[in-house]
């Protein structure tokens, strides 16, 4: 399985803030943004890894990361020129999947949790078709959300619905077998003008491939598309680091400690 972030689009429920730094190079807490999805990749047993960012944002990546070695990783990069949508990241990115399966993760969602990398290992031992990974919200409304039926099946999933039938969210990452290369090519564009990642799991759903892990209560998601998710996002890091003087998201540490650093 290869990793790739997505971290285009013009954050613009961030401005000023955005207008001429990228959204996902803005800190959280001690740390810019983008550390943050890598290390859930990394966590994951995942080295190979495609950053897709705007075009003129590449330079600024490539300074903060180069080719990832000083985190045991390998890090490429590709532009996604306009945000037509998630799933345009496969297509950008499927000369470097080849014949992979792909964990695409949103460069702005956070997640954290005892366990972690043990609900990522089994999606991915899992993973058929689709894996998605679920979080309860107060405001299903911003976000994709999943439908359960009593045996915690998904029956439906519906994208920032106005009368949201659950409050289930769905994080911004999506484990995707290869065959999804050819998939994304059918999506026809939303009445927002970009394509949907849930319109590919719609898919995944009909055809009975589509499993999800629930991240229950102990776990913090974040996505820090606006100014107050952003603070949010940082003071939650800032907690736990001050208090256990554990750090989260240190990229060296995880490398260290799944042996690809000496
Ligand atoms: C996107 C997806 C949505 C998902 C969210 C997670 O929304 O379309 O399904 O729940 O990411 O962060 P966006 O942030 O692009 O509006």
């Amino acid at each position: 399985m290869h990793g790739i972030v997505l971290a285009g689009g013009n954050g613009t429920r961030l401005y000023p803030s955005t207008l001429a730094v990228s959204k996902q190079l803005l800190p959280v807490f001690n740390k810019p943004m983008i550390y943050y999805p890598i290390s859930t990749l990394m966590l994951a047993g995942i080295q190979d890894i495609l950053l897709i960012t705007k075009p003129n944002d590449t330079s600024h990546f490539f300074n903060l990361l180069g080719d990832g070695s000083e985190f045991g990783i390998s890090l490429n990069y590709a532009v996604q020129a306009e945000p037509n949508g998630i799933p345009e990241a496969i297509t950008i990115g499927r000369h470097f999947l080849g014949t992979n399966e792909a964990f695409l993760v949103l460069g702005d969602n956070i997640i954290f949790g005892t366990g972690l990398s043990n609900t990522l290992n089994i999606a991915k031992k899992k993973l058929v078709g689709s894996a998605i990974f679920t979080y309860d919200v107060k405001d299903p409304n911003r976000y994709g959300i999943a439908v359960e039926n009593n045996s915690n099946e998904i029956v439906e999933l519906m994208e920032k619905p106005q009368n949201p039938k659950s409050n289930l969210a769905i994080t911004g990452h999506y484990m995707l077998a290869n065959d999804s290369i050819g998939r994304v090519n059918e999506l026809k564009k939303s009445s927002r003008g970009e394509t949907e990642i849930i319109d590919l799991l719609g898919q995944y759903l009909q055809n009975g491939t589509l499993t999800h892990e629930r991240l229950g209560r102990g776990f913090a998601w974040f996505d820090c598309g606006t100014h107050s998710s952003l603070l949010e996002a940082s003071k939650f890091v800032e907690t736990i680091e001050e208090r256990q003087s554990n750090m989260i998201a240190c990229l060296e540490e995880i490398a260290l400690t799944k042996g690809w650093l000496t």
